[in-house]
This record gives structure tokens, sequence and C-alpha cells, in this order.
């Protein structure tokens, strides 16, 4: 709209200038009503006096002054657009970073956290690793154990065998009471008491003190649990 504003102040400073007979559009309106104006001063005969050669001159410089100014205008115009314009992409592009930044930041937070989840999780399962180990290695040093201490009960239960029966459901010498099942613990103060001397139930606490006198403690121990399995 300016370029065609400056450009329609030309075309009239053009004709006004050289009062020419060729215009175009509807801008050209003024131009030639202004060139009829300066036909009839000339027609007046007042150019014959020299007042159109003035009234030209003037009139051209006119012309050239609204040039120069609509194109400071535009000048200035557009340096200021540009200057927003760059503005705006400055504040856009900082807007920008900070969102980038922003991502990046929340990226390697959750990366962080991943990361010590997983961590986390390989401390659980190591720990949990170790832990059924050592419970297998628990239960395989009980059983060993449970197995050397049967071996031992029922080595040791050979010599009882004789008067309480193979399977421990004889009454010894028809006096004691069967001793096959009962409570581990029940037998094991029994036996420790006939061995101190004093368990006496049927007259035979003597006999019985006979038989366990030499049984250590473990002994009895594992005599009783094989007696308590039988
Ligand atoms: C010579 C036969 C004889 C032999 C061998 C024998 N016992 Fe006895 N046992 C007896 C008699 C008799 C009694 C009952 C004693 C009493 O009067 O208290 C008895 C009682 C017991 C009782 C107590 C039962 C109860 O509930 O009152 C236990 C336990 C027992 N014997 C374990 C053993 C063990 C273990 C051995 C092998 C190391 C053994 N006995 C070997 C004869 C024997």
């Amino acid at each position: 709209m300016k370029k065609l504003t400056v450009l329609s102040m030309v075309a009239a400073a053009v004709l006004l200038t050289a009062c020419g007979d060729s215009a175009t559009g509807a801008e050209a309106k003024a131009a030639t009503e202004a060139k009829s104006e300066s036909v009839k001063k000339c027609n007046a005969g007042k150019c014959g006096e020299g007042k159109c050669g003035g009234e030209k001159k003037s009139a051209t410089t006119e012309a050239k002054d609204a040039v120069a100014n609509a194109a400071e205008k535009v000048k200035a115009a557009a340096t200021e657009k540009a200057t927003e314009a760059a503005d705006a992409v400055k504040e856009k592009a900082s807007e920008a970073a900070d969102a980038v930044k922003e991502t990046a930041t929340k990226a390697v937070d959750s990366a962080k956290e991943a990361a010590s989840e997983a961590a986390d999780a390989v401390k659980e399962k190591a720990a949990s690793a170790v832990d059924s180990a050592k419970e297998a290695a628990g239960s395989a040093v009980a059983a060993a154990t449970s197995a050397a201490s049967t071996d031992a009960g029922k080595a040791l239960f050979a010599k009882c065998a004789g008067c309480h029966g193979a399977d421990g459901k004889t009454s010894a010498m028809g006096k004691s009471a069967i001793i096959a099942g009962q409570a581990a613990a029940d037998l094991e103060k029994k036996i420790t008491e006939y061995k101190a001397g004093t368990r006496n139930v049927a007259g035979m606490g003597m006999v019985m003190k006979g038989q366990v006198g030499g049984l250590s403690d473990a002994d009895i121990k594992a005599v009783a649990a094989y007696i308590s399995g039988l």
C-alpha cells in the first residue's frame, strides 16, 4: 500500500511537471485533475508570465520531498518491524531453549531414577540369592547332621533291641512301657535319669542304668531321636 501511494504520488508529480497526457487507474484521476488545473493556468497565459515554470519547479521539489519522506517512513517502519520480529524470534528461541533444558533435565532425572531402581533391584536379587544359598547350605548341613545322627542313633539302638524289640514296640522284660514313638525330649530325659540312677519305674532302673551308663549326651540325643521315629 505504501509503495503504491508513493508510486501514485510520483505519477502525479510526473504529470504535473511534464503536463503529460497518459495516466491509468483511480489514483491517476487526481493527477489528471491536477494536470487540468495546470493546463488551465497555462491556458490562462500564466505560463507565459513564467509562473508555470516556478510551479513546475516547486511541484518537483514537493514530490521529491514526499518520496523522501515516504521512503523514510517505510524505512522506519521496516526497521521497527524487523526489530520486533528479531525480538519475537529471540523470545521464541529462549522459550524453546528453556523447554529443551527442562526436557533434558527431566530425562536425566528419570534415567537416574531408573538406574537407582535397577541398582536396588540387583542388590535385592543378590541379597536374596545369598540368602537362599545360605538357606540351602544350612539345610544341607542339617540334612547331613540328621542323617549322621539317625545313623548313630540306629547303631546305638542295636543293643537296646534285645529287650525293647527291633521296632521298639516290645515291653522290655515285660516291665517297661513301649518306647517306640515317644517324644524325643521325653526319651532323652528318661534315659538321662536312668544313667544318673534317679529313675526306677518298675524296679528295673538298675538294669537300664547298666544299659545307658556309657552313653554320652550326644549318644542319648541320637538314640532318643531314633526311637521317637520308630
Ligand atoms: C536287658 C534289657 C534291656 C535293655 C538291653 C534295654 N532296656 Fe530299656 N528298659 C528295660 C527295663 C526292664 C525297663 C524298665 C525300667 C524301670 O523299671 O524303670 C526299661 C525302660 C526303658 C525306658 C523307659 C520307658 C518308659 O517310658 O518308662 C527307656 C526310654 C529305655 N528303657 C530305653 C532303652 C535304651 C535306649 C536302651 C539301649 C541303649 C535300652 N533301654 C536297653 C530293659 C532294657
